[in-house]
């Protein structure tokens, strides 16, 4: 039997159209997520996919559309059955009804919840009408597929109030339940590859818990990330794929490999391909070049990640009474750094703000000033730290 593998790895697709004419929400988050760009992205994506030889899969990472709206999930179902190659979906937080702001939100639009979720791509994504399921890939392999999302109704029986909405739990029903499938999996011989949309693993020094942005990134990961790494490693799985953070990243911890996609819809619109021989997994990344309705693709996404970023640290830096008066230099000083967009595509490793960047101020604000800058420099020796996904050989067993 031919042990080789190779797997299309499609970040989170957001797509959006819009609905009624002169549809603002589309137009909205435009550092973050192009929405306006969505289904031209998904397009490009799929075709750089299919002009690929020998694919055997493809996996899309979860985030279907903006908020799982119907009219969205029947255009993203379109899009996706173009892929020449079987293909599989993980279920992301915006792939459940959600409490969204009124700004984004489109009243009397019909909403997928997970049930409804799993009876519109059943067959077309999902194997059986479940988000959590298992499928031989060739070789020797096996695709695990996991849920790390609660619904509304869940979230509440769980003691969790609603702005926990968009973190990943993994509850103790599907912990036993992929304890059983990796159980079987290392009876028969069969390597795991684990798909989850959250996170299990720390992908910023701002995740770990004493750091001062924690409550803002700590759950990134899913809630249970610890326990979860436990089991992955005690029965060797050594890769996870995972989305969510539309970034491309990668750690490595208790002895296995959490590799992170960018989103389609996010600079640098990258989707990895992943070489399998005789167990040893490379990993390349894809961003996309060309795009019909956008002249330089990179450049132009590079520069709205920034500019879209900028507003919002504008925005947080204002309620920060040392540096409200310096909002207007540091939203500068972060934008002429490139930090977020190279957090986004993966090359913040060694990154510092280069001294002339950094705003001249005394006292208590210089001392504002230069936490901030820590904090930005501190992200570059962190992801110095870690492996290059470029470089990465993931050595699936043993
Ligand atoms: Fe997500
Ligand atoms: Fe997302």
């Amino acid at each position: 039997m031919s042990n080789q593998l190779r797997l299309a790895i499609i970040g989170d697709l957001h797509v959006a159209v819009a609905h009624g004419e002169n549809d603002e929400r589309l137009e909205i988050d435009p550092g973050r997520k192009l929405h306006g760009l969505s289904v031209d992205l998904c397009e490009a994506t799929i075709a750089a996919i299919n002009a690929e030889q020998d694919i055997d899969a493809a996996i899309i990472l979860g985030d279907m559309t903006r908020d799982s709206e119907l009219f969205n999930h029947e255009v993203a179902a379109k899009l996706v059955r173009q892929l020449n190659v079987p293909f599989h979906i993980v279920a992301g937080n915006h792939d459940m009804a959600r409490k969204r702001p009124e700004t984004s939100r489109y009243p009397g639009v019909e909403v997928l919840d997970r049930n409804d979720f799993c009876d519109f791509y059943r067959g077309n994504g999902l194997p059986g009408a479940t988000t959590r399921y298992v499928v031989p890939l060739p070789g020797d392999h096996t695709l695990i597929v996991m849920d790390s999302n609660l619904t509304l109704n869940e979230l509440k029986t769980e003691g969790f109030d609603e702005s926990s909405q968009d973190d990943g739990f993994v509850l103790p029903d599907q912990l036993a339940w992929l304890e059983q499938v990796l159980s079987h999996c290392r009876d028969s011989g069969h390597v795991p590859i684990v798909a989850i949309h959250h996170t299990v693993m720390d992908q910023s020094p701002a995740e770990e818990s004493n750091h001062i942005l924690s409550r803002i990134f700590r759950y990134w990961q899913v809630h249970q990330a610890a326990r979860l790494r436990e089991l992955f490693s005690s029965y060797g799985v050594k890769l996870v794929l995972s989305g969510h953070i539309h970034a491309q990243s990668v750690n490595v911890q208790d002895g296995f490999v959490n590799l992170v996609t960018s989103a389609a819809v996010s600079y640098p619109h990258a989707w990895r391909l992943l070489h399998i021989e005789d167990g040893i997994c490379s990993v390349e990344s894809r961003p996309l070049s060309v795009l019909p309705s956008v002249r330089n693709l990179q450049y132009a996404s590079r520069e709205w990640m920034n500019e879209g970023m900028g507003e919002m640290i504008r925005q947080k830096v204002s309620g920060v009474p040392l540096l409200a008066p310096l909002a207007d230099k540091l939203t500068l000083m972060v934008e002429q750094s490139g930090w977020w967009p190279r957090f986004s595509d993966g090359s913040l490793s060694g990154f510092r703000v280069d001294p002339g960047l950094i705003p001249q101020a005394g006292g208590l604000n210089l001392m504002a000033i230069r936490q901030v800058v820590g904090v930005l420099d501190d992200y570059g020796r962190w992801k110095s730290e870690r492996p290059d996904p470029s470089q990465l050989r993931i050595r699936l067993r043993g």
